[in-house]
């Protein structure tokens, strides 16, 4: 990982903002409205912002956007870059980098995910207790720089208990059933056969999607305290007899949109320290 280009990015985005924000969000498809919940909000479009990315997925806006939430500093990037998307796994998570340059300690991760476990349903959100990197590949491949992290990162609560137990709570405050689960990392940009989630199911996946996991390996190695929450925006394949769609991830993540954000909204204003 190149530490000059951690640095620059993160110098611009810092004359462009006042105060330094302590908690990251990642909003996945169809979920970016959370970063319009941001108060004194200030927009940057990863196009200005040297050595980022520009990301190509409709549905995904491309920019982050640095204010206050529920009394917080947040930074959030509404829209994320894609492994399938062609970008290397040192591209897709260098905003993690920068953010915690920046200076987050917290990091909340979104996306919308196919459901593997058969108990779930369309427009479930599920608290992400574990994942499974299957896109064979790791950010962290190549020379370990030592500022950033460590060689060998421990991954054994790579997603913070108190976090989990935190946002358990939280549903529960507000009234919202929340599943739990654990999230399949797949590269995409295909959807699976109904054999592979099949086989997902049998090693212990719940949720599969095409993101989060190279993002959360690199914020462990960051040590940062990891938050993941993935909407169910349709059954993976093979559960229900019928084919999957974009159109069905963003129409069912636009149903849920109260929802989530009123979950977000309440776990990230009593997020304990
Ligand atoms: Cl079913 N699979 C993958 N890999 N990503 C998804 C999905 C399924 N549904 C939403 N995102």
């Amino acid at each position: 990982m190149n530490t000059a280009a951690i640095k620059e990015a993160s110098n611009f985005i810092k004359t462009k903002i006042e105060k330094s924000p302590s908690l990251g969000l990642i909003l996945g498809s169809g979920l970016g409205v959370l970063g319009d919940e941001i108060e004194n909000p200030i927009k940057i479009p990863y196009k200005e912002i040297p050595h980022f990315p520009e990301s190509t997925v409709s549905g995904h806006k491309g920019q982050l956007v640095v204010g206050t939430l529920k009394g917080k500093e947040v930074i959030a990037m509404q829209g994320r870059f894609h492994y399938y998307e062609g970008y290397s796994m040192q591209q897709v998570t260098f905003p993690v980098r920068v953010m915690k340059y920046l200076g987050i300690d917290s990091l909340i991760v979104t996306n919308a995910a196919g459901g593997i476990n058969v108990n779930f349903s369309p427009g479930d959100l599920m608290i992400i207790n574990d994942h499974m990197n299957n896109m064979g590949n790791n950010p962290l491949i190549g020379p370990n720089d030592e500022t950033l992290g460590v060689r060998f990162p421990d991954m054994s609560e790579a997603y913070d208990r108190a976090y989990i137990q935190h946002a358990d709570s939280c549903a529960k405050e507000i009234g919202l059933s929340v599943q739990h689960g654990v999230y399949v990392g797949n590269t995409g940009p295909t959807y699976e056969t109904p054999t592979e989630v099949k086989m997902l199911r049998t090693l212990g996946g719940d949720a599969v999607g095409m993101s989060t996991v190279p993002e959360v390996i690199v914020a462990a190695h960051a040590g940062l305290r990891v938050l993941g929450i993935s909407c169910i925006s349709n059954m993976a394949a093979g559960i229900l007899d019928q084919p999957l769609t974009h159109h069905e991830v963003i129409e069912t993540t636009e149903k849920v949109r109260e929802d989530f954000l009123h979950f977000i909204k309440t776990v990230i204003n009593t997020l304990p320290q």
